[in-house]
C-alpha cells in the first residue's frame, strides 16, 4: 500500500500517522499548498519526500488541481490521506484517486474550514470527529467513521479543538489502518 499525505498546517494528525508502527501502508510522499508549512517539515525529519504546489503559483484553481493531481500521481498512491488540507479539490482530482479526510465535527453538522468555531457559535452542546471518503462536495462523502465530543461550558476554540484532536488522532489512524488491510 501507497500513501500520499496531504497537509496544509502544523502536521500532528500526519506526524500521528507517520508514527504509526502498524498502520501497514507506506506514506511514499507528502505534499502541500502552503510551502514550508509545518507539515513538511515533520515529514522531511521522517525522511519522506515532500512536494509543494501553491495556488498563487498558478493562474487559476483549474492549472493548480491539474499541477496537484500531477505532483500526486507521480507517487502512484493506493490512498491519498488528507491531515488538515484546507483546500477544495477539483471533481478531476477527486475522481482519479481514492481520497479520505477528517473534519473536526460529526458531520454533516459544521462543515467546512471553521468547523470548531461554527459549533461553539452554535452554541451546540456536543461536535465530534468524521472520517469520510471525499467527493466532490464539501467535506459531503460517505463517512467511514465518527465519534463524538462533548462540548464544556467555557470552551474556546484552542480547548474544544484539543479535545477534538485526542479523539481525532487515534480514529485516524485506526480507520486508516483498517482501509490499508481492505485494501491490501
Ligand atoms: C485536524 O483537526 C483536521 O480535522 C482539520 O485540521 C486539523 C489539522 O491539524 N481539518 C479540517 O478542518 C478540514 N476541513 P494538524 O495540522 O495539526 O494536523
Amino acid at each position: 500500500m501507497r500513501v500520499v499525505v496531504l497537509a496544509s498546517g502544523s502536521g500532528t494528525t500526519l506526524q500521528a500517522i507517520l508514527d504509526d508502527p502498524e498502520l501497514g501502508a507506506q506514506v511514499v510522499a507528502a505534499g502541500t499548498d502552503v510551502p514550508g508549512c509545518a507539515a513538511m517539515t515533520r515529514a522531511e525529519a521522517a525522511g519522506v519526500p515532500t512536494f509543494a504546489v501553491a495556488l498563487r503559483d498558478y493562474p487559476d484553481r483549474a492549472v493548480w488541481n491539474a499541477e496537484l493531481a500531477a505532483a500526486i500521481a507521480k507517487h502512484d498512491p493506493d490512498l491519498v490521506v488528507l491531515a488538515g488540507f484546507m483546500r477544495l479539490l477539483a471533481p478531476s482530482v477527486v475522481t482519479r484517486f481514492r481520497i479520505v479526510n477528517t473534519h473536526p465535527a460529526l458531520l454533516p453538522a459544521f462543515p467546512g474550514a471553521h468547523a470548531i468555531r461554527d459549533a461553539l457559535a452554535a452554541d451546540a452542546s456536543s461536535t465530534g470527529v468524521t472520517v469520510h471518503w471525499v467527493d466532490e462536495g464539501v467535506d459531503t462523502g460517505p463517512v467511514i467513521a465518527q465519534q463524538a465530543v462533548p462540548i464544556e461550558p467555557g470552551d474556546d476554540e484552542g480547548s474544544l479543538r484539543a479535545r477534538i484532536q485526542a479523539v481525532e488522532k487515534p480514529l485516524y489512524v485506526a480507520t486508516l489502518r483498517r482501509l490499508c488491510q481492505e485494501m491490501n
